[in-house]
């Protein structure tokens, strides 16, 4: 048991209570967060004279090639150390002696693992906006290959009102933007720096706070030692944009389960995407998109445990705050997971543009323009509902569409009906007469989709201020 603190203490610690104890089976996961860390504090440290030019040249140096030999798999991190804070410490005073002692001049491990877990989190805003930008893209290749595929748009999963494949996709579209908009106010908020803040309190030591901010990438150093090692309202919030994004992935996908239903029939996934059953031999089942949304549980799950590990928390540092490690990066991981399988099944999944247009055709999704067909020719609205609720009643029963209506039958029922009706509810025409900003008609769509283009082109981490090191 390699731990750093033996010297206030009589006896060897427990096993269970070691192993209880112990988080390096998880918190390796930033051993590069870690070691960078480590190195803007000693840079730091001999800027200020607080370790001399050659200590920190050897610490640097000798870190290095830990990271090196870490990432290249030779040497390995093992459960003989408490946590990554203790396998880095350790390693550098068994190569350096005396002088990898001094690392830990002027810092805790409070404030080290408030920094690690930022850096590591910081990184992974960044992933999962990159991961969103290319789901967006595969948005609106989808938007613009389809805005005259009609199909119906639903409500209460009725059949509501024409829409087109490039609308409902579009909708999709606005939430996915929102997610990345999420992430660009995070890392806003989440980039200033906690190192320095000591155990709570600061150190005696004159750190140059501003220092070690700039040289990890952030904005500044925080402002209070007890919030700085407290917070982690940041990852709370991050929990929170990846449950949204799941959220939305969940619904995204039970259209697609329902879409590739039987029934449906409106897409087909690609063979790459789906799996078969081991029994019945004809079955082509979603279970990609089942999954994702099965997963979606389990990211909402880590955002109620560490809002619950910390609704009870006194300042400052609390070991309940080790609990914010390893739901979290199973959170990250799972989110990362889903969109790059998700984006990969939209961009291969085939639209099946005639199920779709023939569903739109015999939904009755067209009443509402034959209602306003009789407004437009003077009937007042609430009798034009009436009249196109008798019509739909005798479609019913006939098993036909308004549009295979002759028009003695239409006059039959209103002699208002004239043979420009047929054109007034052709499915094309309910749809490319929404033209409101927002509304599915083709011209309307055009601009949107122009508009989401120009929102691709944007970048927000110059505007952030995202240097290259945060994407490590
Ligand atoms: N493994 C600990 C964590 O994840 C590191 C900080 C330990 N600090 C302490 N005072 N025991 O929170």
């Amino acid at each position: 048991m390699a731990q750093l603190w033996g010297g206030r203490f009589t006896k060897e610690t427990d096993k269970l209570v070691y192993n209880f104890n112990a988080s390096i089976s998880f918190d390796q996961k930033f051993y590069r967060q870690d070691i960078e860390g480590s190195m803007a504090h000693v840079r730091m440290l001999a800027r200020q004279g607080i370790l001399t030019e050659e200590e920190m040249e050897a610490i640097v140096k000798t870190l290095q090639e830990i990271l090196a030999e870490v990432e290249a798999g030779t040497l390995a991190i093992t459960d003989e150390y408490e946590d990554i804070h203790s396998f880095v410490e350790a390693n550098l005073i068994r190569r350096l002696g005396d002088t990898g002692k001094k690392l830990h001049t002027g810092r805790s491990r409070n404030d080290q693992v408030a920094l690690d877990m930022k850096l590591y989190t910081r990184q992974e805003v960044l992933a999962a906006d990159g991961l969103l930008k290319e789901l967006l893209q595969v948005l609106l290749r989808i938007m613009e290959e389809n805005t005259e595929t009609i199909m119906p748009g639903f409500t209460h999963l009725q059949k509501a009102q024409p829409i087109t494949l490039a609308h409902h996709m579009g909708a999709y579209f606005e939430m996915f933007k929102r997610d990345r908009l999420r992430l660009r106010d995070i890392y806003v908020r989440m980039n200033y720096c906690p190192l320095g803040s000591g155990a709570l309190a600061g150190t005696t030591y004159p750190l140059d706070r501003e220092y070690t901010a700039k040289l990890l990438g952030f904005y500044g150093p925080t402002l209070n030692s007890m919030d700085s090692v407290a917070d982690r309202d940041y990852l709370i919030e991050f929990l929170a944009a990846m449950s949204t994004i799941m959220m939305h992935l969940s619904r995204f996908c039970e259209e697609i389960i329902i879409w590739n239903s039987n029934e449906y029939q409106f897409v087909e996934m690609d063979d790459a995407y789906s799996t078969g059953s081991s029994i019945m031999p004809q079955k082509k089942n979603p279970d990609i998109a089942e999954l994702v949304r099965g997963k979606t549980g389990r990211v909402y799950g880590a955002l109620m445990s560490l809002l619950t590990t910390m609704k009870g928390l006194p300042l400052a540092y609390n070991k309940d705050m080790q609990e914010d490690k390893e739901l979290t990066f199973d959170a990250m991981d799972t989110v990362k997971g889903c969109l790059a399988l998700f984006t990969g099944m939209l961009d291969t999944m085939r639209f099946n543009k005639d199920r779709m247009r023939r569903s739109a055709n015999n939904g009755f999704t067209n009443a509402t323009d034959a209602a306003d067909y009789l407004v437009n020719h003077g009937v007042p609205f609430r009798d034009a509902h009436g009249i196109v609720g008798q019509i739909v009643l005798y479609c019913i029963e006939k098993n036909m569409a308004i549009d295979d209506m002759s028009l003695e039958e239409l006059k039959a029922i209103s002699p208002v009906f004239q043979e420009d009706v047929y054109e007034a509810i052709s499915m094309e025409t309910c749809v490319n007469k929404r033209l409101t900003i927002g509304a599915p008609g083709k011209e309307a769509m055009e601009r949107v989709i122009d508009l989401e283009k120009e929102y691709l082109k944007e970048d927000w981490r110059k505007e952030a201020g995202v240097s290259a090191d945060s994407e490590m």
